[in-house]
């Protein structure tokens, strides 16, 4: 594993971490047809991947998991995990509403504090100002140790930003993967020019890039020796920048700890580049 400073925070996170969006809507399809993986077993994958080595979760208010991840970091030190949760739009959208709502995130999570808490989507009605008030009002009081946002585009980003008055903005949580490349057009470049962190949700396109086939990522697994095309497609997005963390979800734990080991080895510029042409 790769560790990095995560934005200005102090925190050396794991480039790879874990999404715990186990149940999106389709899920209760799939409940329904009995084909939903049960919480014990995503309680596994959580402590898999801790084991080995990442130390970066991500949840929400929305996902229904803190409670999970809270019985995963129940047996390490509060400071060697990083947790990254978000406070829901928009009912929660006025400053004591985010207050309020992060109150209830710390008692799920059973913790004392939230390393990174983040805005779900940018607020609507003009309520960017009140919404940051609150965050701000959560930092200065310690239940959180950075504001992130996530959903933002680059303008909404700067906005939300100067409507703090002692605190930046640390990341942006956004789609982006080998398949979704908009965040390189500007908000990849600011984020690295302003030492910012740019989580990538859906680094996988939703398993899509971990069942990439062909003559060019079978060759390239060969030769890397990596263990799935889903550890290349991983180690293609922290690669590309110091500012990029992925976040992909693996409900099982053999899928977490090969994501675990997505930087065991190295893709060479020409190996970049073959991905990026063989997926654009
Ligand atoms: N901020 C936002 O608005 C937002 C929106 C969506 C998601 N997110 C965050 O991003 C995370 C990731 O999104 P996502 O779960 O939809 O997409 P994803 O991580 O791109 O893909 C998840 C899919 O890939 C599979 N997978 C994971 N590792 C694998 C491996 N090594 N080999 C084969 N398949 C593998 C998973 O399998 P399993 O079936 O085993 O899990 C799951 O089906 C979420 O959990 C959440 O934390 C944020």
């Amino acid at each position: 594993m790769i560790y990095r400073e995560f934005a200005k925070t102090g925190f050396k996170s794991s480039v790879i971490g874990m999404g715990t969006y186990y149940d999106p809507w389709w899920m209760f399809i799939a409940s329904a047809l009995r084909f939903r993986r049960g919480a014990r077993t995503k309680l596994e994958a959580l402590k898999a991947g801790l084991e080995h080595g990442i130390n970066l979760i991500d949840t929400a208010e929305a996902y229904q998991s803190e409670p999970i991840v809270a019985e995963a970091i129940r047996h390490y030190k509060r400071d060697e995990v990083f947790v990254a949760t978000k406070v829901s739009y928009p009912w929660n959208f006025s400053s004591e509403g985010v207050v309020r709502a992060c109150e209830r995130s710390l008692k799920r999570l059973q913790t004392s504090y939230i390393d990174l808490y983040q805005i779900h989507y940018p607020p609507v009605f003009g309520r960017t100002k009140e919404v940051m008030k609150g965050m701000e009002k959560l930092l200065l009081d310690g239940k959180i140790r950075a504001i992130g946002v996530s959903n933002f585009s680059l303008s909404q980003m700067k906005e939300a930003e100067s409507a703090l008055s002692r605190a930046e903005i640390s990341s942006n949580q956004v789609d982006y993967s080998l398949m979704h490349r908009e965040p390189e057009k500007d908000l990849l470049p600011f984020c690295e020019a302003n030492k910012k962190a740019v989580l990538a949700y859906f680094p996988l396109a939703h398993g899509r890039l971990a069942w990439l086939k062909g003559p060019v990522v079978n060759e390239m697994k060969a030769r890397t020796g990596a263990a799935s095309v889903a550890q290349i497609a991983l180690n293609w997005l922290v690669s590309r920048s110091p500012s990029t963390f992925a976040i992909p979800r693996a409900s099982r734990p053999q899928r977490v700890l090969q994501n675990s080991q997505a930087m065991d080895f190295e893709l060479s510029p020409v190996d970049m580049k073959a991905l990026e042409n063989l997926v654009g």
